[in-house]
């Protein structure tokens, strides 16, 4: 099918170019998975801000972007994260990414509308985080189930932020760990308004009608 595509707008040569990123973004979405076993192997830092780079990237409201990442590299830092949020797998990455969202500003601009929007703007900005790690060939899951105060006190975290995740990073064992269950489509998509679960295509214009 793909092929078929390719060769009726080959013609083009920039339409090619768009469907092969397309076709990319898409694979990136849909292939994204949580991964909680790490290879001993320690990947390339830079590899890890490359994707902090991509949350920058993300829509922010009035473009004012509330993040910092704290990327931990240090193993004996990265242990004390088991306690701090009762999961072994975060200890045992390579590098553990702490996402935190510094909302003062926005709630100055929009007063207690900030808040949600700085945790819109955190969840699209981690999005393009995961995607970038997956484009740089790390894996990941995000964690945030966490004790809070434990978090801030190991990494001197100041109260007022707040912590929207932990990602513990490294290269995927060939051990598969994710379970694959997806919303069906059809459960989540409203065509007009709510509710309405059929789409009502437009009427094809004949002679008869138009
Ligand atoms: C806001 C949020 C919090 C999460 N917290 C945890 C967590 O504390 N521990 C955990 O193992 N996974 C956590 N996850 C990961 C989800 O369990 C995981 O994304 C889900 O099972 C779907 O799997 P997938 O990422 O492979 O699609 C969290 C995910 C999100 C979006």
């Amino acid at each position: 099918m793909l092929l078929g595509t390719v060769s009726q707008i080959s013609q083009n040569p920039y339409k090619l170019i768009y469907l092969i990123d397309y076709m990319q973004l898409n694979d990136a979405i849909k292939k994204r998975r949580s991964v909680t076993r790490y290879l001993n192997k320690k990947p390339d830092w830079r590899k890890v801000v490359r994707a902090i780079d991509a949350a920058r990237y993300a829509p922010n409201a009035d473009n004012l972007f509330a993040m910092k990442f704290i990327l931990i590299s240090n193993e004996e830092t990265i242990n004390k994260f088991f306690d701090a949020s009762q999961q072994d797998f975060v200890s045992k990455a390579k590098y553990l990414v702490v996402a935190v969202s510094d909302d003062s500003k926005l709630v100055a601009h929009y007063k207690e509308r900030g808040t949600r929007y700085s945790a819109l703007q955190a969840g699209a900005a981690i999005q393009n985080f995961l995607l970038e790690l997956m484009e740089q060939g790390l894996v990941t899951k995000w964690v945030k189930y966490f004790y809070d105060e434990k978090v801030k006190e190991i990494l001197g975290i100041p109260e007022k932020m707040i912590v929207e995740g932990l990602f513990p990073i490294g290269l995927e064992t060939k051990i598969k760990t994710g379970a694959e269950v997806l919303t069906d489509l059809e459960n989540i998509v409203f065509f007009e308004k709510w509710g309405e679960k059929k789409m009502t295509p437009n009427p094809i214009v004949t002679l008869e009608n138009s």
